[in-house]
């Protein structure tokens, strides 16, 4: 029986993790697992009712799951920061998912902005440092809001935190088998401290993968090569701010935010996974939005709840809808409403 949180959070949110779950439900009647499901309010609304953004009781009942879905959080009422730091940073950190997991494929029939690039050609994975760099909110202000002011913001680099991203990365490469090489991405021609450390913690790391090939790329240039060569890339690991921005541009150019999901892994505890596009909130309740990010989100959930073959069946019912039903991922050119999404994808799982 697998236990699942269920976060659907603000925005389109709900309408997106209601076609995951439908499609979910269509997997285990179809595969023939059990799972049970736990709703969680936490989003932008109950803030501004309770105040609470994701309280310590919450993430002690969430680690008692096997996994979390969520969908987006983000509202146009609350200050920017709020939301984003107390609930999704705050259930990351909390829950120590080190691993922000960001598959990066193009399926069939999708377009992307790319010219001469298809599917054979748009299929990496960056793995992204989840829980230090620059995100851990360690700084501060010296002679706040006068001429001297001096703003600090670090990047909080552990030979652990770093060390056990890079063997994630290594292994999945491994795992993967697909080209078997692992890039990583940093900045060591300026950022002497923080990327010193990792690529020191790369290169031993790597002694240990003889059969993976390790490879260095700047992050102003992967952004540069995920636009012109993309298919030099199989899985890329990076720090937490530099993942952030990368698979921005990699969700664009596999076909957008519709279609890009993550995962937020913790290999030994409890998992989140969500659609990365955002509760895009002047879409909210318009049954307009596209879930197959959502979708995704299960598909990488159902892998690691074990579940290989339903996983392999969610791909293949997303694929058999973008190569045949849908003539565009954005909003207004999907020729179907979020809800018709799910339908088809969900039809495809019970039965392909
Ligand atoms: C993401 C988002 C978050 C991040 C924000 C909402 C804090 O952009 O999941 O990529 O920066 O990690
Ligand atoms: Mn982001």
């Amino acid at each position: 029986m697998h236990n699942i949180a269920v976060m659907p959070g603000d925005g389109t949110g709900p309408e997106v993790v209601r076609e995951g779950l439908k499609v979910l439900a269509a997997a285990a009647d179809r595969f023939g697992f059990e799972y049970q499901t736990t709703a969680y309010d936490f989003g932008g609304d109950r803030y501004l009712k309770t105040g609470e953004t994701l309280p310590d009781a919450a993430v002690e009942e969430l680690r008692g799951h096997d996994a979390i879905f969520l969908g987006a959080i983000g509202h146009p009422g609350v200050k920017p920061g709020i939301l984003e730091q107390g609930i999704l940073l705050k259930a990351r950190f909390a829950l120590d998912q080190y691993i922000n997991l960001r598959p990066v494929k193009l399926y069939p029939g999708v377009d992307t902005p790319l010219k001469d690039k298809g599917p054979d050609d748009i299929d990496f994975v960056v793995v992204r440092e989840n829980t230090e760099g620059l995100y851990v909110g360690s700084g501060g202000f010296l002679k706040k809001g006068t001429p001297d002011e001096v703003a600090i913001q670090e990047s909080i680099n552990t030979r652990k935190g770093v060390e056990r991203c890079i063997r994630y990365a290594f292994d999945y490469a491994q795992k993967r088998n697909k080209d078997n090489k692992l890039t990583l991405c940093g900045k060591t021609n300026v950022l002497n401290y923080s990327q010193d450390l990792w690529m020191r913690a790369f290169t031993e790391a790597g002694a240990d993968y003889p059969g993976i090939t390790a490879d260095y790329a700047h992050v102003d240039a992967i952004c540069m090569w995920f636009v012109k060569n993309p298919e030099w890339f199989d899985v890329i690991v990076t720090d937490n701010i530099f993942g952030d921005i990368i698979t921005d541009l990699g969700a664009m150019i596999q076909g957008g935010m519709g279609i890009a999901a993550g995962g937020n892994i913790n290999p030994d505890g409890v998992s989140m996974f969500e659609p990365i596009g955002g509760s895009a909130p002047k879409y909210t309740g318009q049954n307009v939005i596209n879930p197959l990010a959502a979708i995704a989100a299960v598909q990488m959930m159902l892998e690691f709840l074990g579940e290989d073959e339903a996983a392999a069946a969610v791909e293949r019912g997303i694929m058999h809808v973008t190569s045949e039903k849908l003539p565009g991922m954005a909003v207004g050119k999907m020729g179907h409403s979020t809800s018709e999404i799910g339908d088809m994808v969900a039809a495809r799982v019970r039965k392909d």
